[in-house]
């Protein structure tokens, strides 16, 4: 079996910063409540004339810069977003054009939050295979456009960014060592998106009890089929949707609090984006060291989940 594993990893976040204060001015709620209840303090949005394809397109190219790969090489492209710029084209179809690549398969996937371990574990799959060598993954979202700036129980949840991988063969000993992906769509009424106004729904306190078991429960699946032990894990990259199902993870695994990635206080939850702007940030904050094991693990509507044990 070929070891699957990332070459090379890149990000990108709006400049304009909108903080708990910003909220505080336009709707009933206060610094101090969403802190305190998320753990976010500030999230990124994207000016009207930027969509979720230029946020990936940024992203992609600085994965593919890091990676050292040419554009010939990429030999599939898969976008996780559930807000693409339209219906179709995809994002994924999009990016082929932009980035000058070959005419390769390309293809949005939707798993909501969990959409980048999804792709993730399709790259894998197709290059363990031989269908692909390179792959490209790219999480990407402009969540501003489905946030119902008058519903104060979501809004402040939110944030605009994406993170993308070029995936590939491995040395020995590195890259995805097991995986874990599911859905239960009897959950699908509590996260959604009304078809009346576009806007995103959620049941908050179904999600969050939904989460909180899911998210431990993958994480210890995926380092036992791994054949580790949660003390040989060096980080935790959970979907960051809120610190208290961060930290119930986190303390399932029984990992010291240094061991979690833990960007969403700067950019709130950013959905199919966050695994990988984690793990962006924790590379560049030399949070990350070559030969680490990770646990990546997300959860979102659907409701769908997913976890991937990786040497990197
Ligand atoms: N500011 C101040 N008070 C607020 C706010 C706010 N922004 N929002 C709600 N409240 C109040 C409510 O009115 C309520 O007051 P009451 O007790 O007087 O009625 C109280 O706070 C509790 O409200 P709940 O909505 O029940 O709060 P809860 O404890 O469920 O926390 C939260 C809300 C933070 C949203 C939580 O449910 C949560 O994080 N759930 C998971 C969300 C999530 O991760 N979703 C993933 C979506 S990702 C995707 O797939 C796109």
């Amino acid at each position: 079996m070929k070891n699957v594993g990332v070459l090379g990893i890149g990000s990108y976040v709006p400049e304009r910063v909108f903080t708990n204060f910003d909220f505080e001015k336009i709707m009933d709620t206060s610094d101090e409540w969403i802190t305190e209840m998320t753990g976010i303090r500030e999230r990124r949005y994207a000016d009207d004339d930027t969509d979720t394809s230029d946020l990936a397109f940024y992203a992609a190219e600085e994965a593919m810069r890091n990676a050292g790969v040419t554009r010939d090489e990429i030999d599939l492209l898969l976008v996780a977003t559930s807000s693409g710029d339209h219906r179709f084209p995809s994002v994924a179809a999009m990016l082929q054009e932009r980035l000058e690549l070959k005419h390769i398969a390309a293809m949005d996937q939707l798993a909501a939050c969990t959409g980048f371990i999804y792709s993730m574990v399709t790259a894998q799959q197709f290059i363990q295979t031989g269908a692909a060598s390179k792959v490209l993954v790219v999480g990407a979202e402009k969540l501003t456009k489905l946030t119902d700036f008058s519903d104060r129980s979501s809004a402040m949840l939110f944030g605009d960014g994406a993170a993308a991988v070029v995936m590939g063969e491995v040395a020995e000993g590195y890259g995805i060592k097991s995986f874990e992906l599911g859905s239960n769509g009897s959950g699908g009424q509590h996260l959604y998106e009304d078809k009346e106004n576009g806007y995103l729904r959620m049941n908050g306190r179904e999600v969050f009890k939904f989460a909180v078991r899911q998210m431990g429960e993958s994480s210890v699946n995926v380092v036992e089929k791994a054949g580790l032990q949660s003390d040989d894990v060096d980080r935790l990259i959970p979907h960051q949707a809120n610190i208290r199902i961060m930290e119930a993870a986190r303390k399932r695994m029984n990992l010291p609090v240094e061991k979690m990635s833990h960007t969403i206080d700067k950019y709130g939850n950013t959905s199919a984006a966050s695994i990988g702007l984690s793990i962006h940030h924790d590379i560049k904050n030399g949070l990350i060291h070559d030969g680490d094991n990770l646990v990546l693990v997300g959860f979102g509507g659907g409701l769908t989940w997913g976890a991937i044990c990786m040497t990197w």
